[in-house]
């Protein structure tokens, strides 16, 4: 990943506002007290315009300008591996007997870069219990769906596709961890992983997969596509950790989407009171 880019966003409370009372209606979920309050919202125009998602390409715009042609409808996530419902689940029948819960949280991405995202989604220990896991289920892997007619990235090897992502079951389990279908009250745009994305507020940006086709119960940690690509820059943790640096850049501060001022990054992003103790013991230099 390169290092962020120059800002160039404008935007304020007012463009806040309007974006709110836009896109206030359709997707509304249940408050949270897992969400940020105190911080004002990104603007839903650069939420929805300054993305990574390499299948549509690498600049930053080019998620929102490739995406227009992606087909999020009709979609089917495969549950499989080591659990007692598995199956292909239509996006609707997945959907439809969970509770959709509202969650604010910010998004730190690797790049040192942040935002404040009004999400709404799924609570992902919910659907997991759903699928009855077996005991030796000890992590949860995701993958991306594969469309190289519709995801023009996918047409060069950037990546090793498709996109993959993991996280150990204690961490899919945990209370913040979402899995977004909406955001600013709307389905999620293409561009942000229409239909369904993993987000994991604690840690880097690239463990939210976009687009979800595959859930799998593993016995073993499982590779990623940051880790594939490059193992001393992007670990499976991938906690957000204001004093291990990246490779190439400080990690130490961010650069709010909207603001001037750089302002410092806080240990797993702000949440630690509700993940820490699931890292006790852990040498977090090392479990990068
Ligand atoms: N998921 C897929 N399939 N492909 C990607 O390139 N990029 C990741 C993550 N999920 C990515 C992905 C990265 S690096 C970040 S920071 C977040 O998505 C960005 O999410 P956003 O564009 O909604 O802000």
């Amino acid at each position: 990943m390169a290092a962020a880019a120059a800002s160039g966003f404008a935007g304020g409370l007012s463009a806040v506002l309007a974006s709110n009372i836009a896109y206030a209606a359709p997707l509304q979920g249940t408050k949270s007290p897992l969400s940020t309050t105190d911080e004002p919202l990104t603007p839903r125009r650069d939420v929805t315009s300054y993305n990574n998602f390499y299948e549509f390409g690498t600049d930053k715009e080019d998620p929102k300008q490739n995406s227009a042609g992606f087909h999020p409808q009709p979609w089917t996530v495969r549950v499989e591996g080591l659990c007692k419902k598995p199956g292909d689940y239509h996006f609707e029948d997945l959907i439809k007997p969970h509770k959709v819960v509202d969650r604010t949280y910010r998004l730190r991405c690797v790049e040192a870069w942040s935002m404040v995202i009004p999400w709404q989604g799924i609570s992902l220990a919910e659907m997991i219990k759903r699928f009855d896991p077996q005991p030796s289920a000890k992590f949860v892997a995701f993958t991306t769906v594969m469309r190289p007619d519709e995801m023009p990235g996918q047409r060069r090897p950037v990546l090793r596709w498709p996109y993959i992502e993991g996280l150990r079951m204690d961490e899919a389990t945990n209370d913040l961890t979402l899995m977004a279908t909406g955001l600013y009250g709307k389905p999620l745009p293409n561009q942000d992983g229409a239909p369904i994305r993993l987000i994991v507020p604690w840690k880097y940006g690239f463990k939210g997969i976009k687009s979800i086709v595959k859930i799998a119960f593993v016995d073993r940690q499982p590779e990623t596509t940051w880790n594939i690509a490059a193992p001393d820059e992007y670990g499976f943790y991938a906690n957000v950790n204001p004093e291990v640096d990246h490779p190439r850049w400080s990690q130490g501060t961010e650069r709010r989407i909207g603001e001037f001022r750089r302002r410092r990054t806080l240990m797993f992003n702000g949440y630690a009171d509700k993940v820490a103790s699931m890292y006790a013991g852990m040498d977090l230099r090392k479990n990068y």
